[in-house]
């Protein structure tokens, strides 16, 4: 026993590394480890009265993990930052910018481009999402730090290279990240109107096996999140095709390194922050492909804006009117929306399922379109809504 839980105190030590060390999280995460934990974890200051911030020594982060995943289903469910000072900012301006992330409008919620929005959903193509899955997972793992990680963002760039192919409106980037070697994925379609302002549909384009898998071990993560990323290059795939000119600016995203903190996604939303990017709209697609509830789609209410999840449940009700959706809650900053959210803007996270009724398989070398029936229906749903929500944010 004693033997073993040295194995995985140095795998953990191992796969995370030495940077990071302080987490921001949240007061049941806390609680719920602090209860378990036979040293007492201090939280070192408390800008916010529901958020503590916590130096996760490595000789900590197993008990931590376990916790987080037996007494709160919860994979990790907190932010890392590489010093105290970098939490302790994170969490002022957090403060600061989630209450206008939360209740504040930001677009002009109107339905009106039943015309183009109905054309355009009627040909998302299941095979075309349930290809890019399969390749996604063929990828030993995503790991932000593994080999294959760099390697499959970089055939995620080459995808989107090529759907925009002959448009010269768009342009398609690698983001490098300072910490770790896999970069994240930007393609933008300049507005030819309203150039400055911005709508985004991001999803995180690594993957990760427990929580002391590293590079090496086996990761598919095809409903965590190659789902979200072939939806999202299905919406890319039909608007670039269409021919489709926007008037505000769009930007697709994949993130790197979200598994481990979303850390790709709160850099790039802290440098769309600094240097005042006007973002009207962000939507979040982290998986988006296994059907675990009666509902089809549900949308996380924290961490996001109100207004605008109001807009996009008004939105399957006018393009997807079969569909079933409601409302759940992650509980904690569960995905890159929440990045977006912590920056000041406003974010929406259509999911799968009710939390409860998520995918057990993610985070496992069964994460596997196999054990999604092997088709991308579910997947195509969010497609149509991503359109959707696309031309009718665009004005
Ligand atoms: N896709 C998950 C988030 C998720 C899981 C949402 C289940 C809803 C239900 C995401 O990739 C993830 O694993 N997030 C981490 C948190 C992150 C801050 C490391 C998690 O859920 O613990
Ligand atoms: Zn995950």
């Amino acid at each position: 026993m004693k033997i073993l839980s040295l194995l995985l105190l140095f795998l953990s030590f191992n796969s995370f590394g030495e940077d990071y060390q302080w987490i921001t999280i949240d007061r049941t995460g806390l609680n719920a480890f602090q209860e378990h934990s036979l040293e007492s974890v201090e939280a070192k200051s408390s800008a916010m009265s529901d958020i503590a911030i916590v130096n996760l020594s490595e000789d900590k982060s197993f008990d931590m993990h376990e916790v987080m995943h037996h007494d709160l289903n919860r994979c990790a469910g907190y932010i890392r930052h590489k010093t105290y000072e970098e939490a302790v900012q994170y969490v002022k301006e957090a403060k600061e910018f989630s209450k206008l992330a939360e209740n504040g409008i930001f677009a002009d919620y109107k339905i009106d481009q039943q015309k183009i929005v109905n054309k355009l959903i009627s040909r998302v193509e299941e095979n075309v999402i349930r290809k890019t899955i399969t390749k996604l997972s063929s990828y030993n793992n995503r790991y932000y730090k593994a080999e294959t990680g760099v390697e499959s963002s970089k055939w995620i760039h080459g995808l989107w290279k090529k759907l925009v192919e002959g448009r010269n409106d768009a342009m398609v980037k690698l983001v490098n990240h300072k910490n770790w070697p896999q970069q994240s994925i930007i393609l933008q379609i300049k507005g030819s109107e309203k150039p400055n302002e911005i709508v985004v549909i991001g999803g995180h384009a690594d993957s990760i096996a427990g929580f002391f898998g590293g590079a090496g071990s086996r990761a598919p993560g095809a409903d965590d999140n190659a789902s979200g990323i072939a939806t999202i290059s299905e919406i890319i795939r039909l608007i670039a095709k269409s021919g489709y000119k926007p008037k505000r600016t769009i930007m697709f995203m994949g993130y790197a390194a979200e598994e481990v903190g979303l850390l790709g996604s709160k850099d790039i939303a802290k440098q769309f922050k600094s240097t005042n990017k006007d973002v009207v709209g962000v939507l979040q697609l982290d998986m988006t492909n296994f059907q675990g509830s009666n509902l089809d789609i549900v949308m996380m209410t924290d961490y996001t804006n109100k207004n605008q999840n109001e807009f996009v449940g008004k939105l399957i009700d006018e393009y997807l009117p079969n569909l079933s959706w409601g409302y759940d809650r992650c509980g904690y900053g569960c995905s890159d929306h929440a990045s977006w959210h912590n920056a000041g803007y406003p974010a929406s996270m259509p999911f799968e399922s009710k939390k409860g009724d998520m995918n057990r398989r993610i985070h496992t070398k069964n994460d596997t379109l196999e054990n999604m029936g092997g088709t991308a229906d579910h997947a195509s749903k969010f497609a149509k809504l991503g359109l959707a929500f696309l031309v009718e944010m665009d004005r």
